[in-house]
């Protein structure tokens, strides 16, 4: 007879952002393959007390106190272990009992939580894609080292990962990315410096967290992701293009040698990624996720516009600097994007914070972890003070 495989325990670290529930989501569909053994939300008291409710974790970390002060009294007499702040996130994926983190937190503060959960030598399926941006040679060095793999979640990153089973990586000529374009890509004739947050935050094809969302505005989220697949897949940034495709049908390909190019495409929803990662090497069979291609009028695809969306080049500058550039990048875009949707700079600002930031900051190869905390920390503040000089 077969023996029945142990369930494995998941962490789902901001468990309370788009993704998180979404990977909830894809842990409810596979009760018999997973257990939920911990979660980690910021501030969002509501949601975390249903999430305990609904799936019992043991161990739940809240990085804001009051939340946490509030969530821990909410749940005094009840079995779980109410914990806060990042060092206890770090010690809740390093327990032996964890099998699996997804790390789905947003920003730059999903980057201990990675080194963490490879540190411990636990499978890291990560959404958080700021960590690789930040930190992709020490991320992809501490993987290779503990001898796991990073199961990528981003819809663009798994199809590549799925496209590569096609050939051998010799023979691999280039990647090709494919970006939406966002809300503004085919509005000839939007004026960048009035874009509100809520045409920024309209999404074409995906519903997805406040910050990803104006990033894809930008096309600095694309641009993001070029530096998450150099460190995830190992190729120059020369052999990654960026395809604009507005249907966010095909999620991205591979071009052979030969000529031949190989796409993922399914419909946009991240629990498919998700499920993938989770589940990885394995398929199994869903109900969620059709895609229908008779009701797929056109695939188009398009050049990007590096003269309207001058944040995608940079990204492709940062990467090439190499060193601390990317944390930079990331840094200033982070706070940049913040304070747009905080109302205190215009739109058509965040890539001209970014490149003031970037050309400001002197390169330091081969950083180590402490080299890149302190960039990061360094990169905000100046950008904070850059903000309050020029306003919005
Ligand atoms: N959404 C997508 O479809 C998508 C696709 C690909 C990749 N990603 C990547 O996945 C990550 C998450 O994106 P998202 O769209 O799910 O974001 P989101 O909806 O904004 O969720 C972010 C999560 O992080 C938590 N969080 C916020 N600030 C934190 C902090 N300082 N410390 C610890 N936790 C914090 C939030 O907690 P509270 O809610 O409690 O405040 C929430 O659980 C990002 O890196 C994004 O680029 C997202």
């Amino acid at each position: 007879m077969k023996k029945s495989k142990e369930k494995k325990r998941v962490v789902i670290l901001g468990s309370t952002g788009s993704i998180g529930r979404s990977a909830l989501q894809v842990l409810n569909n596979f009760k018999d393959r997973f257990t939920v053994f911990g979660l980690s939300a910021h501030k969002n008291y509501d949601l975390m007390k249903y999430q305990i409710r609904e799936f019992k974790p043991e161990f739940v970390v809240l990085t804001r106190e009051e939340t946490y002060k509030e969530l821990k009294k909410e749940f005094s007499t009840k079995r779980v272990k109410i914990e806060f702040g990042i060092e206890n996130i770090k010690h809740m994926v390093s327990l032996p009992e964890v099998d699996i983190v997804i790390n789905a937190i947003v920003g730059s503060a999903g980057l201990l939580p990675s080194f963490a959960t490879l540190n411990a030598g636990k499978t890291l399926a990560l959404a958080n894609k700021e960590s690789l941006v930040m930190a992709g040679e020490l991320l992809s060095n501490l993987a290779k080292k503990k001898n796991r793999e990073i199961l990528p979640v981003d819809s663009e990153h798994s199809a590549i990962k799925q496209c590569l089973l096609a050939g051998k990586k010799k023979e691999v000529n280039k990647l090709i990315l494919t970006a939406s374009g966002g809300p503004f890509y085919l509005d000839k004739k939007i004026d960048f410096s009035r874009i509100t947050v809520s045409q920024a935050l309209r999404h074409p094809t995906w519903g997805m967290g406040r910050k990803i969302t104006v990033d894809s505005a930008t096309l600095i989220n694309k641009g993001l992701e070029l530096i998450e697949a150099h460190w995830l897949f190992e190729i120059p940034s020369a052999k990654i293009k960026i395809m604009i495709h507005p249907q966010s049908v095909v999620h991205s390909m591979v071009e052979y040698m030969d000529g031949s190019i190989i796409a993922q495409m399914s419909k946009p929803d991240m629990k498919l990624p998700l499920q993938y990662a989770l589940l990885y090497p394995e398929r199994v069979g869903t109900d969620n996720c059709f895609l229908d291609l008779s009701k797929v009028k056109a695939l188009t695809f398009l050049k990007p516009d590096f003269r309207k969306f001058p944040g995608l080049k940079l990204c492709y500058f940062a990467l090439e600097l190499g060193g601390t550039a990317p944390c930079v990048l990331n840094a200033a875009n982070e706070v940049a994007v913040e304070s747009f949707l905080n109302k205190k700079l215009s739109f058509d600002k965040i890539p001209l914070l970014v490149r003031k930031i970037l050309s400001s900051h002197k390169v330091k190869q081969n950083p180590d972890l402490n080299d890149i905390i302190s960039v990061d920390r360094w990169a905000k503040d100046e950008s904070i003070n850059l903000i309050r000089r020029i306003g919005r």
